[in-house]
């Protein structure tokens, strides 16, 4: 049974002080969850919520890194520097990092490489956008989307990615993809790396859902076939319903 995996996308929220409050209740309305829970801050918020999510179950990961360990590259965060401070998690290849910043394949794929090199653990994002849904293409291409995100790994290293399938539709728009929706794409990257890797790694690989996840959808996507848990960010803003999210088997 490959376990839950529910995480927090802030995206460009909060301020350290507004970490300090949503941390105020948060650790204890999650403290029995049975998904492991992770919460993807801006890098300004990191240290102050790692230290407030010290001796709790709560995971921290950033949205972004650059794949060099060093160098002139203005305004960037190294692999290196969130290894450093001890960051568990990366968000790679977000939709919106693809559309506002120029993120490639080629991109995700070296970032992906770094994230191993530096011993984080990586959110991989793949999503089609509504014209590429009504043309009939999803399945191409999130299957490619992934298939070139990963090139070069090991099957080692691909069992311990996580991926998201965030149809860019759905997200920030409360439209969801239905839970068959959701679940049928899903598999087709399940299938993917079925066919590339083999059944040992697409049976352990964490796939998860992205895309308006609230409390009162969350249950019915988590318990489909090959839905792992899910990105989740507007509702992870809030402690409280982002509490009832994880802990949507309660
Ligand atoms: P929303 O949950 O706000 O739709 O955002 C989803 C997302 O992009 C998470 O990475």
């Amino acid at each position: 049974m490959r376990r839950k995996v529910i995480a927090g996308n802030w995206k460009m929220n909060k301020t350290p002080i507004e970490v300090v409050s949503f941390m105020e209740t948060f650790p204890e309305l999650v403290k029995d969850a049975e998904a492991e829970v992770i919460l993807c801050a801006p890098y300004i918020d990191v240290m102050v919520l790692m230290k407030l999510a010290d001796d709790t179950n709560i995971k921290v990961g950033v949205q972004n890194m650059h794949y060099e360990e060093s160098g002139a590259y203005t305004g960037e965060v190294s692999p290196k520097m969130l290894r450093d401070i001890g960051v568990d998690y990366v968000i790679i290849g977000h939709s919106e990092r693809r559309a506002y910043y120029n993120e490639t394949d080629e991109s995700v794929n070296k970032k992906l490489k770094a994230a191993f090199n530096y011993n984080l653990k990586p959110i991989l994002c793949v999503g089609e956008t509504l014209e590429q849904r009504e043309e009939g293409i999803t399945k191409d291409l999130i299957t490619t989307q992934t298939r070139l995100a990963l090139k070069g790994l090991s099957n080692e290293q691909v069992k311990k990615v996580i991926i998201a399938y965030e149809p860019i539709w759905a997200i920030g728009t409360g439209k969801t993809a239905t839970s068959l929706e959701a679940n049928e794409a899903i598999k087709w990257i399940r299938d993917e790396i079925r066919a590339i890797y083999g059944d040992e790694v697409a049976d352990e690989v964490i796939l998860q859902y992205g895309g308006s996840v609230k409390s009162s959808n969350a249950k019915e996507l988590f318990e489909m076939s090959d839905i792992d848990g899910g990105l989740v960010g507007g509702a992870s803003l809030d402690p409280t319903e982002f509490s009832k999210i994880v802990n949507y088997n309660k």
